[in-house]
This record gives C-alpha cells, structure tokens and sequence, in this order.
C-alpha cells in the first residue's frame, strides 16, 4: 500500500526540476509539491552583458553552453538529490531568444532521454506568474498560496500585460503594451541618462533620494483598453534631456529618473487597479522582472482594496524556481511533451 503525502496544493505530490536559459541567466532549480523549494541556482550573465549596454544574443547563447551542466548539477546537490528522485523536468520552450531557450531546452531533453524523466515545456511568462506560489525559504510557514480570479500584472525586460486569471493555466489576457515593456522602457531611458545596464536597479537606486515630482512626464492611460504604452514617455525623457543638454546643464539624472519611476508606477497601478474591479478579482499579483522595483512593490502594498501578491525579490527575476512550479502544474495536469518539440521565441500566454 502507498501512503499518498499530502501537499500543500492538494494536487499529487512531485518533485520537478526547472531549467531556465530565455534570456541572459542560465538557472535550474527544484521544487516539491510545487511550493517548497528544494534548490535553485542561477548564474547571471548580468556582468557580461553590462559593458554593450543590453544582452548580447550571441555571447549569451555561448555563456548558458558554458554554464548549463554545472548549473544543473549544483541544483541537485542542494537539495541532495540525484535526477533518479525527481519526477519531471520542465524547461522554458518561450518567449525568448532563440539561441539561449534551445540551450536549456537541449539539456532538458539529454536528460529526459538518458533518464526517462517526463519533458515538459513551460511559457516563460506562465512562470513568471507562477513565482508567487514559490514558499520563500526562509518562512516559517508555507503562505497562503494565490486565490482565484485573479488578476496578473506581467511586467518584465520583454513583456507588460495584464492577464486575468480563472483557474490553474487559465489565462485570458486583457491588454499588453503597444510599445516598450515596462523593463525595456527602464533600461532605454537609464541608457539616456547615462546610468548602466539592467536599467531598472540603476534607475531605483538613484531615485531614492530624488524628487519624483521634478519633471512633469505624460502617462498614456489609453482609456477605453487594458493597454499600455511607454514610448511616448521615454521621448518625453529623450526631449528634456536634449533640452538640458542643448543649455550645457548638467543632467539632473537622480530627478529624472524618480519622475520617470513614478510615471511608470502610477500607470501599472491605477489601470491594474481599474481591471481588478472591472473583472472582480479576489487578488491581484504582480510579477516579472520589473516587480521587484521598490517604488512598484510599495505602490500596491499601499492600497488597500485587493490583496496582493508579489514574489520575493529574488524570484522577481529570471530563476528557475519559477519554471518547476508552472512545470509541477502543468504536470499535474497531465501535460507530457515529445522530444521533437521546438523552442517558441514568440510564444503568447494564452
Ligand atoms: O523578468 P526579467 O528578469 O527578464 C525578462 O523576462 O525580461 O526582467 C528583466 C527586466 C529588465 O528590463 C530590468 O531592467 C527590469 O526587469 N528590472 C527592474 C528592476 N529589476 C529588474 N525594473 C525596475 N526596477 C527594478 N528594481
Ligand atoms: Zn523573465
């Protein structure tokens, strides 16, 4: 007889590993149940990248080469494990660059094929929004996990939408930017003022002592849509700034970037805050790199008419911890993927 373990989800219990190349981290973690983390490793390309200014497709194809084995070899040895305890892998088959998902998505299958382990491909996107169910590890106590409908702002390097969400690997996505995603605006203008790559750190962290309300930059409400657009308002930054420039002025980059920070806040919290509503949800979340932003993160834990969900700020960005979890769901689903599957770069949610 088998005595069945009760999980924390009330789905069958799972132990998956997740392995994450999209963009520039190669990572692979573990996860039971879908909740408790097990391990998770993730080697940044961040350092390499800084010098261009942006990710360099090429040299980060040839870095997740470099840092795949070892990654996922150092993810089993954290959670004393060997790929004979788990019981599927789920890697991200998309969106991101081709070069780099193919490099997670060739392991994935080496392993599958060599262990038998079932392959599962994962959106990069439905991880993202799956990193809110990650039980941080330092808690004491597994938090209440996300309730449905739910309401999911997606805000990273590539993508900004906002998703309602009915049930398990329901998506019904209700508007996305028409432009820049919110990330890519981050790193756009602090390239402009002359602060270094990722963006969204830099721009955070000489904004917390500026004055937000310095410069008096446009917000696109598109009213009428669920849509979201920057462009208008990284030119707004580009004309100042050539503004100033054109006087010989020194560039005010802290005030810059805080007014820039808070129109960007001040559009993804009030049109998330007019969808909850509109759609009522019982929850919102809000996840995807640019989730980790302080001002963002301080703006919805202010408002006090929907619970909030907002992963922990070290799965706010690319991890695998993220991809086990959407892969626990969707094996829990019953999802199995054949090794002939091909990576997705552009590859919508629902
Ligand atoms: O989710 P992510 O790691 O990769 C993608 O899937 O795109 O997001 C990366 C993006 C970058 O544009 C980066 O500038 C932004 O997230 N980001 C931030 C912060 N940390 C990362 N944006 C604003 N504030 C932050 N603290
Ligand atoms: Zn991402």
């Amino acid at each position: 007889m088998t005595i069945e373990r009760s999980t924390p989800t009330g789905f069958p219990p799972a132990r998956i590993m997740g392995i994450e190349s999209s963009c520039d981290e190669t990572a692979a973690a573990i996860i039971r149940d879908g909740r408790v983390l097990l391990s998770n490793v993730v080697a940044s390309q961040v350092d390499l990248h800084a010098e261009y200014g942006g990710v360099f497709p090429e040299m980060a194809s040839r870095q997740h080469i470099l840092s795949i084995y070892p990654v996922v070899e150092q993810a089993l040895m954290q959670a004393h494990l060997s790929l004979t305890d788990l019981d599927a892998i789920a890697v991200t088959r998309g969106p991101g660059l081709a070069g780099s998902l193919v490099v997670g998505v060739n392991a994935a299958k080496g392993i599958s094929l060599a262990t038998g382990l079932p392959l599962i491909g994962v959106n990069h996107l439905e991880s993202h929004i799956y990193s809110a169910w990650i039980a941080p590890e330092e808690a004491e106590q597994i938090p209440p996990e996300p309730e449905f409908p739910l309401l999911a702002l997606l805000v990273s390097g590539g993508h900004t939408e906002l998703n309602l969400i009915t049930g398990h690997l329901q998506y019904e996505r209700l508007g996305a930017t028409l432009d820049d995603a919110a990330g890519e605006a981050f790193d756009k203008v602090a390239r402009l003022i002359g602060l270094p790559y990722p963006g969204g750190p830099s721009i955070q962290e000489v904004a917390r002592e500026a004055d937000k309300n310095a410069f008096k930059f446009p917000r696109s409400w598109l009213d009428g849509t669920w849509n979201f657009s920057f462009s208008g308002l990284k030119t707004a930054v580009l004309r100042t700034v050539q503004e100033i420039k054109n006087q010989n002025g020194e560039l005010p980059a802290a005030d810059l970037a805080a007014s820039f920070q808070e129109a960007v806040v001040d559009v993804l919290l009030k049109k998330t805050l007019s969808a909850a509503r509109q759609y009522n949800v019982r929850q919102i979340l809000v996840a995807g790199g640019v989730s980790a932003n302080q001002a963002l993160r301080e703006a919805f834990i202010a408002q006090d008419e929907f619970p909030v969900h907002i992963p922990p700020l070290k799965y706010c960005t690319d991890n695998a911890a993220m991809v086990a979890v959407a892969g626990y769901y969707r094996y829990v689903h019953d999802q199995r993927d054949t090794l002939d599957f091909d990576v997705l770069p552009t590859w919508p949610l629902s």
